[in-house]
């Protein structure tokens, strides 16, 4: 299983390459990989699990993070209404979006990123992702508030984008165009 010790630190170089899309139906390989992602954000929110095995909890994990550069992430996250949004997905893609934008109030962190970095994060307030699933089908989901943000900030890791590249550097906690804040 994962932990703490197999997650890449901000500064590996994997953390900015372009992954490339997994070959489907997908290898017994690529869905170990899959599993194990998805496995270590449910474990990470998992009080005991996440103490019995020092896990910072986490609410999406992307391939790359684990040093493997091919298109894969989980995302195991509960929206504002108590509604459990969980996937693991092979080339997960945003088909389209909202101009809408939205950005949460608390900002965003990462798994590979020890320290804050305060500052609002611009992401789309909806948006339509296509993805295949570990059964290998090919699945059509939109999401907003918060899982919307999870997946644009995990599919970025895809293409080598941190969360922190999007943030104002003059003013860290300018207001994006467009935008209706998301409080956590
Ligand atoms: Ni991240």
């Amino acid at each position: 299983m994962i932990t703490m010790n197999e997650i890449m630190k901000d500064g590996h170089p994997i953390l900015r390459k372009v992954a490339e899309a997994v070959k489907l139906p997908a290898s017994a390989e690529d869905k170990e990989v899959l599993r194990q992602l998805l496995e270590y954000v449910q474990n990470s929110q998992n009080p005991e699990t996440a103490s019995m095995y020092g896990l910072r909890p986490g609410i999406g994990l992307a391939a790359p993070q684990i040093n493997v550069s091919k298109r894969m992430i989980a995302v195991h996250v509960t929206d504002e209404k108590g509604v459990l949004h969980s996937y693991a997905l092979f080339n997960p893609k945003i088909i389209s979006h909202s101009i809408e934008k939205t950005y949460l109030t608390s900002g965003e962190g990462c798994l590979s990123v020890d320290e804050d970095i305060e500052g609002f994060v611009p992401r789309y307030a909806r948006i339509t992702v296509k993805g295949t699933t570990l059964d290998g089908e090919e699945v059509k989901v939109r999401f907003k508030g918060l899982p919307a943000v999870v997946f644009q900030h995990e599919i970025d890791h895809l293409d080598g984008i941190m969360f922190y590249d999007y943030i104002n550097k003059e003013n860290p906690f300018q207001v994006p165009d467009n935008a209706t804040p998301y409080e956590r």
